[in-house]
């Protein structure tokens, strides 16, 4: 067996993880609202129409925030035909998806679904054909008591106290030319200024989160950043980050290392934000919001077969990935690269949650099941709360097409407010077992000289990467009891199967 190591300190720690990290995504595209979280008459639906299955299974994810209601949808959206009476609210064009929106559910809908999935709404303003009046104008509506014209049409909708949102996206994805209103960086970065400015204004409590690049590999991300934070890093908190991955070639050991792409990403825009803070000469810390991530390919051809049948029908199934094994891998990786860089990255979001890109699958009118990548995200945001410790990880490497030495153990640790310390680790490599040390000496309780136990090893595993879940094989890749093994003086030794993710929960 190979062997790789995992040092730890209780006092090597890179920072508190905010519980949003862990955070997801519902726009209105495809089956991900209409057919997913909401569809009255379903057997399962409740007296609002929520699939109350759907709701379940999102509970048990423990999602802390779900950005909403786009995406691509939202730079064209007018938030005012998402509110009063359903019979009264329009039907309109959607040109990100070329389907037709009815707004049947829409803001104060949103918000009661989120509440009973114990979520906060992280809500996303129009930046591309609207601006900063409409902007100012939802904050009133959502925040202010009463009133005004705004809090009061709330009140009359049905809401007495206010919705009470705490996180805006200041637009979405507005450096990229799919993007209706897309914009250069100075025209956003002057906007997103104007925008923050008001909306805070009506609200000082409220955190925002400005566009980012749509992924590193656009040709202005960098510049990009720079720019546009020049213009507004003073009225904003965090910036957002964007990136799906693929394996359109099947080289897995290519696609398992692509985690170190985000890695890169994240500790750049970083840096970028610190020489705008240099420039300025700023007290203040900006932060990242890496809200949209996760991998998307396995759909594309089929969206063009369902465009093709014909465009601007409601709820058309779009961006159905089917998960496989090896994306289940490479989400649990990109989870550990989340907790390596928690002092930065206050924010993220699973892109999606429902049926688009989404770990959660329904068949309408019919049952609901799990995804592979559904599982390292439950564990991660089950049992990754607390502190996250520096892992120094000493483990064979390996070159892939786009990067060198890819370690084949990726690892990342986590203290939790109760003493205990979880390892979450993912082994990329397609042949060998590992035997992993893990030094905890620096836990012993020092009036005992107790260490700590392995108290469970989560498993999840499976001999072919493309396994995937359906509705009639929901549990062909789900979570087993993992070999474990022995702690001995601090230092525990574990077995850690070829291509797999682990938990590794040790506790005092
Ligand atoms: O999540 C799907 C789409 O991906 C979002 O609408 C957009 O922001 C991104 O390009």
């Amino acid at each position: 067996m190979k062997k790789a190591s995992v040092t730890l300190d209780k006092a090597y720690q890179i920072g508190r993880i905010d519980p949003r990290i862990y955070g997801s995504f519902i726009e209105h595209l495809g089956r991900a609202v209409y057919g997913g979280i909401y569809e009255p008459g379903h057997p399962l639906a409740d007296e609002k129409g929520f699939r109350k299955d759907v709701i379940e299974m999102v509970r048990k994810l423990n999602v802390p925030v779900v950005r909403y209601p786009g995406g691509n949808f939202v730079s064209g959206f007018n938030w005012e035909d998402s509110v009063g009476p359903v019979s009264e609210r329009p039907k309109r064009l959607d040109l990100a998806w070329f389907t037709t929106e009815t707004n049947e559910v829409g803001l104060h809908e949103f918000a009661d679904w989120a509440a009973k999935c114990d979520s906060q709404v992280m809500y996303a303003i129009n930046l591309g054909t609207r601006g900063p009046e409409q902007a100012r104008d939802i904050v009133e509506y959502a925040n202010h008591p009463g009133g005004s014209k705004f809090s009061d049409m709330r009140i009359k909708n049905g809401a007495k106290d206010p919705l009470n949102i705490k996180l805006w996206c200041l637009g979405n994805e507005m450096d990229g030319p799919w993007q209706m209103g897309h914009k250069t960086a100075e025209e956003y970065g002057r906007v997103a200024n104007e925008t923050a400015k008001i909306m805070k204004w009506v609200d000082p409590s409220i955190e925002l989160v400005a566009c980012g690049s749509s992924g590193s590999g656009m040709p202005t991300f960098g510049d990009w950043e720079y720019t546009m934070l020049s213009e507004c890093y003073e009225n904003i908190d965090y910036v957002s980050l964007h990136r799906y991955y693929g394996n359109p070639t099947g080289d897995t050991p290519g696609f398992l290392a692509r985690s170190m792409d985000m890695d890169e990403f994240i500790r750049t825009v970083a840096a970028i934000c610190d020489a705008v803070k240099g420039k300025k000469h700023s007290k203040k810390q900006v932060n990242l919001s890496f809200d949209e991530w996760n991998v998307w390919y396995h759909s594309n051809q089929q969206d063009q077969e369902v465009w093709k049948q014909g465009k601007w029908g409601r709820a058309l199934p779009l961006l159905e990935d089917v998960y496989n094994f090896e994306d289940a891998l490479l989400a649990g990786s990109i989870l550990i690269t989340l907790l390596h860089n928690a002092d930065r990255v206050k924010i993220a979001c699973l892109a999606q949650l429902v049926n688009v890109i989404a770990p959660i699958m329904t068949r309408n009118g019919g049952g609901c099941w799990a995804q592979t990548i559904y599982w390292p995200f439950l564990h991660a945001s089950n049992f990754g709360r607390g502190t996250s410790l520096n892992a120094i990880v000493d483990s064979p490497v390996y070159d892939c097409a786009d990067y060198v030495n890819v370690p084949y153990i990726d690892a990342a640790a986590v203290l939790g407010e109760d003493g205990s310390v979880t390892v979450f680790c993912v082994n990329r490599d397609l042949k060998e077992d590992y035997e992993l040390e893990i030094d905890l000496r620096s836990f012993t309780d020092e009036k005992t000289q107790k260490s700590l136990q392995l108290q469970e090893h989560i498993l999840l595993h499976n001999d072919d990467v493309n396994a995937v879940n359906t509705e009639e094989n929901p549990d062909n890749v789900r979570p087993a009891v993992g070999p474990g093994g022995a702690v001995d003086g601090g230092r525990a030794c574990i077995r850690i199967p070829a291509l797999s993710w682990n938990v590794l929960r040790f506790v005092p």
